[in-house]
């Protein structure tokens, strides 16, 4: 359950500089369309072989029936796609130029959103579909790209499902609102912005960075991290917080006081970073779901994490690719510095 985001791939190769103003001209070679956001969650959860509910809002324009069309190929219940009757579907357009011979660089990036709020009738109808689809599911996962559908009466059935089932979170600005859930993914600046680490109440000069970014190696601390990631924990009260943290891998703390260390998988050199996130916490609570422990969970979704860096643009991991990897990595470990505690 969350927000649907389309996002779109146009590709040209540069002919020439234009006559009418000094832009480039790109003949057009493809336009292609995936979804994002917590699109791109339910896009992972099918790869992996899931059975998938999607729950979120769309317009009724092109791009709304586009995608959901998309989605309802790949086996993917779309009942709990709600339309909103002049609503604007989200699209995110990324223009990518190139020559034959070049590889392709984004150019520009066309943004179209709602103008604004859900409709009340929306919100209702959500919590229809939420309450309707929750009874056969194992497990819940909110994607929240504050775009308006984890609103605050669909958090209140959320952290209500949290009782009865498995339910993790990854929410760009509020996650500290979602209680009781199995599992919080943030990554770091979520985690900066969560515990305001630079804001007002804790303010500390010493984190800053000089450009108004909080100081990066701060999260090479391991009594920061596990710090940080307990003052989620307590004040969400839930079971585990999996701080994703980019090419530096992941840090795991649980209830039991835990704490899992896993260095990344494959090399440094990403490819396109797009959506790991959303990777991560498919992977993570499939895994889950499916009876792993939280460690366990956690390094599969460093693997899938690993593998879809190295894809262009919005992708998505097959188990086949999964195993692959992990059997790679049995034969060649990767992971050193690893630890449970
Ligand atoms: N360069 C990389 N090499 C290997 N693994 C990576 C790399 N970047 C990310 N990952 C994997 O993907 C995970 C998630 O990445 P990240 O922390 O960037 O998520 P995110 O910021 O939530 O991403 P997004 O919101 O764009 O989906 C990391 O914890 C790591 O396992
Ligand atoms: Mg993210």
């Amino acid at each position: 359950v969350g927000d649907i985001i389309t996002d779109e791939y146009i590709t040209g190769v540069t002919s020439r500089i234009s006559r009418e103003a000094p832009v480039l001209i790109l003949k057009c070679q493809s336009q292609e369309i995936v979804p994002g956001g917590a699109g791109n969650a339910v896009n992972n959860l099918a790869a992996l072989g899931a059975k998938v509910s999607v729950i979120g809002v769309v317009g009724d324009d092109e791009m709304g029936k586009k995608i959901t069309r998309y989605m309802k190929q790949r086996g993917v219940n779309t009942e709990g796609l709600i339309v909103e009757k002049g609503r604007t579907t989200i699209t995110k357009t990324r223009i990518l130029a190139g020559g034959h011979h070049t590889s392709r660089q984004q150019v520009i990036r066309l943004d179209r959103e709602p103008a604004g709020p859900l409709k009340p009738s929306t919100i209702k109808s959500l919590q229809e579909v939420f309450n309707r689809e929750l009874k056969k599911a194992d497990a819940v996962i909110a994607s929240d790209y504050e775009y308006g559908v984890l609103d605050a009466s669909i958090i209140e059935s959320i952290n209500r499902a949290a009782l009865k089932k498995l339910v993790t979170v990854d929410s760009r600005f509020q996650m500290l609102k979602f209680k009781g859930v199995a599992a919080l993914t943030p990554n770091e600046s979520e985690v900066v912005e969560a515990l305001e680490l630079l804001g007002n109440k804790g303010k500390k000069k010493t984190y800053l960075d000089g450009e108004g970014g909080y100081r990066k190696e701060l999260f090479d601390d391991e009594n920061n991290l596990s710090r940080w990631s307990r003052q989620i924990l307590e004040q969400t009260q839930s079971r585990g917080v999996l701080i994703t943290r980019g090419n530096k891998g992941m840090f795991l703390v649980e209830k039991s006081g835990r704490k899992t260390l896993i260095p990344i998988f494959g090399s440094e050199q990403a490819v396109d970073i797009t959506g790991a996130g959303d990777t991560v916490i498919s992977t993570f609570t499939l895994a889950l779901a499916a009876g792993a422990s939280m460690p366990e969970a956690a390094r599969l979704s460093n693997y899938a994490g690993g593998l879809v860096v190295m894809k262009r643009g919005t992708a998505t991991i097959s188990l086949g690719e999964l195993m692959e990897a992990l059997e790679k990595d049995c034969n060649e470990p990767q992971i050193k510095n690893s630890y449970r505690t």
